[in-house]
């Protein structure tokens, strides 16, 4: 290591540089393909809502030259109208992602304990790792749910932080009402407890926990929603938590004095509004998941019924040279190596036209891959 490296803090180096889905533009420069599409990060497939894009232009024509609002006030109280919460309760910064990076610079010292499923969203881990703290995995369910009662068990006194996703990425499972009720009831009040929602707006299954309704009775909960997914806005970046007022204004004093560009602002307060784009969006993953299951069965292939937009899928073997084979297809789909299922494969929901696509560019890849 060179003199220059070491300097870097030791938890530091102790990391790896994290992997996202592959860019399209990525595999465009590496494969010369043109024709590509992507499955791998869980967006939007019909794109930008129409009404978010005209508010985004306006609003560039008329103020790109000027700071936004460092909280952005009046998409605060949409929000929180929406729910049912004071706008005190809402927190914005930079995609959910910047949300933990702003939880963690809060909260954490170095040495505390961030409880997080062994696997789900890397960004929890990250987060512990870049915060010198110690992230500790909890095994999952053999129906691969995060399991509730073994996070109950992990509790130390040095448990600072439990992330829930939920519904849970890559598995697209949920932790049901009653769980997460024996959940809360079970913290002391010492910990935080936060639950990430990225994509609970495609979760259908009744059990599905309403925990803003908890808000009121457990100040350490801390509720984290994105409009990267259902409103078509990742490129933009905008996330946001709702939590207890005394837990927002504390990261309040630790985010970036402009966390949330004018763009996402203008876009996400009119996505919020545009409900054709919304249902649309809806119904065509609820039809995308179906159409991947009869594919998916048609393959002879073992895969988990989703709560998200995406479905997770055993192979049943190496998944690396199968991911290889679709990417020569020009279809980009999410290897699940780095999450540690090596036989595991993550396909979000497209368009009818992308799944099916999808699912004829697997079964090429199968056959064209000898398994293990
Ligand atoms: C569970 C989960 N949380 C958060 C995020 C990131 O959200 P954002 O785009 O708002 O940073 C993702 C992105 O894929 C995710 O899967």
């Amino acid at each position: 290591m060179s003199k220059v490296a070491a300097l870097a803090r030791p938890c530091i180096l102790r990391r790896k540089a994290y992997i996202p889905g592959k860019p399209v533009e990525e595999v465009k420069r590496e494969l010369g393909l043109s024709d590509i599409i992507k499955m791998a990060s869980n967006e939007n497939p019909l794109g930008t809502s129409p009404l978010a894009l005209q508010a985004m232009i306006r609003e560039l024509q008329e103020n790109g030259n000027r700071y936004p609002e460092s909280v952005p006030h009046e998409l605060g109280r949409k929000v929180a109208q929406f729910y049912g919460v004071q706008p005190e309760q809402v927190f914005f910064d930079n995609g959910e992602d910047g949300v933990i990076v702003v939880l963690g610079l809060t909260f954490l010292n170095p040495g505390e304990e961030v409880l997080g499923g062994e696997i789900t969203f890397s960004a929890y881990e990250n987060m512990a790792c870049k915060m010198d703290a110690t992230y500790v995995k909890i095994p999952l369910t053999t129906d691969y749910r995060l399991d509730v009662d073994a996070f109950l068990a992990r509790i130390t006194p040095r448990t600072k932080m439990i992330f829930l996703c939920n519904p849970n990425n890559p598995t697209g499972t949920i932790i049901t009402a009653d769980e997460f009720d024996r959940l809360l009831r079970g913290v002391p009040e010492s910990v935080l407890i936060i639950t990430d929602e990225a994509y609970a707006e495609f979760a259908d299954d009744p059990a599905f926990p309403h925990s803003i309704s908890y808000l009121s009775r457990y100040p350490n909960l801390v509720i984290m929603r994105t409009f990267s997914k259902l409103m078509g806005l990742a490129g933009l970046r905008i996330g946001y938590a709702i939590a207890h007022p005394e837990v927002i204004g504390l990261l309040l004093r630790t985010h970036e004095p402009f966390p949330v560009n004018r763009a996402a602002q203008a876009g996400a307060l009119a996505a919020l509004d545009d409900v054709d784009f919304i249902r649309r969006t809806l119904d065509v993953n609820r039809r995308g998941r179906e159409q991947l299951y009869v594919g998916l069965d048609a393959l002879g292939l073992r895969y988990y019924r989703s709560q998200a937009n995406f479905v997770f899928v055993d192979l049943g073997r190496p998944v690396e040279p199968v991911y290889a084979a679709m990417l020569e297809q020009g279809v980009i789909v999410r290897p699940l190596t780095s999450f540690g299922l090596g036989h595991g494969l993550r396909i979000s929901v497209g368009t009818a036209e992308e799944n099916a696509r999808t699912l004829a560019a697997l079964e090429r890849a199968l056959a064209a891959t000898t398994p293990a």
